[in-house]
């Protein structure tokens, strides 16, 4: 019994601190990140979302920086009822390159880390409440539909690192008929 409870709780502070080592991009600049970005590849484990994992598509999103420093990211999604956008508010922290959000689907505030971007081919994102794999996703977002393997293995081996399993870790086909459709701008 007591080991079991040591092992549960030696699990969770190596996943804890998993999480502390992740700093977002050095010198990170919100004007050069903002623009249009295509959500390529998504490592998420939630057993609610095993069943939608061959549904999901490389929807489009664009980020806009605000003048106080948040950022507005305005996603679009194919669903049943057409192509829908949502806007997701950024608020900025004291860490350039970190934000917080509150998720209405899960009721608590995010925080958002931009882990590495090069801002004119990719960035990698992590979106994570402590360690919970219901919680906790990595995207891997591109200026264009195709990225560069390197990239997309460097995407890979960061959901590895962050406890993905490799079935959770996605890069699905692009979202048809679904691009910055005429009810977004
Ligand atoms: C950011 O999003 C909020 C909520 O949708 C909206 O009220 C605000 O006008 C947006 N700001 C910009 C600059 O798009
Ligand atoms: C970003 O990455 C791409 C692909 O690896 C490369 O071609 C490009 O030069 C990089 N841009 C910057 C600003 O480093």
């Amino acid at each position: 019994m007591r080991t079991t409870v040591n092992a549960v709780v030696m699990v969770m502070l190596c996943a804890v601190m998993v999480q502390a080592d992740v700093k977002p991009q050095r010198d990170f600049n919100l004007q050069k990140f903002a623009g249009k970005w295509y959500r390529v590849g998504l490592a998420y484990d939630s057993p609610s979302f095993v069943p939608y994992r061959d549904k999901v598509k490389a929807s489009m999103g664009i980020i806009t920086a605000l003048p106080n420093g948040n950022a507005n990211l305005t996603m679009w999604d194919a669903t049943p009822l057409g192509c829908l956008s949502k806007v997701y508010q950024y608020e900025k922290t004291n860490v350039p390159g970190q934000f917080t959000y509150f998720s209405t689907r899960h009721n608590m505030v995010k925080d958002i880390t931009v882990v590495e971007t090069n801002y004119t081919d990719y960035a990698l994102v992590l979106k994570h409440k402590v360690f919970n794999r219901e919680y906790t996703q990595v995207a891997l977002y591109g200026r264009s539909l195709s990225l560069r393997i390197n990239i997309i293995n460097k995407f890979k081996a960061f959901a590895l690192s962050q406890g993905f399993p490799r079935d959770s870790i996605l890069t699905p086909p692009p979202a048809e008929n679904c691009q910055q459709s005429g009810s977004g701008r």
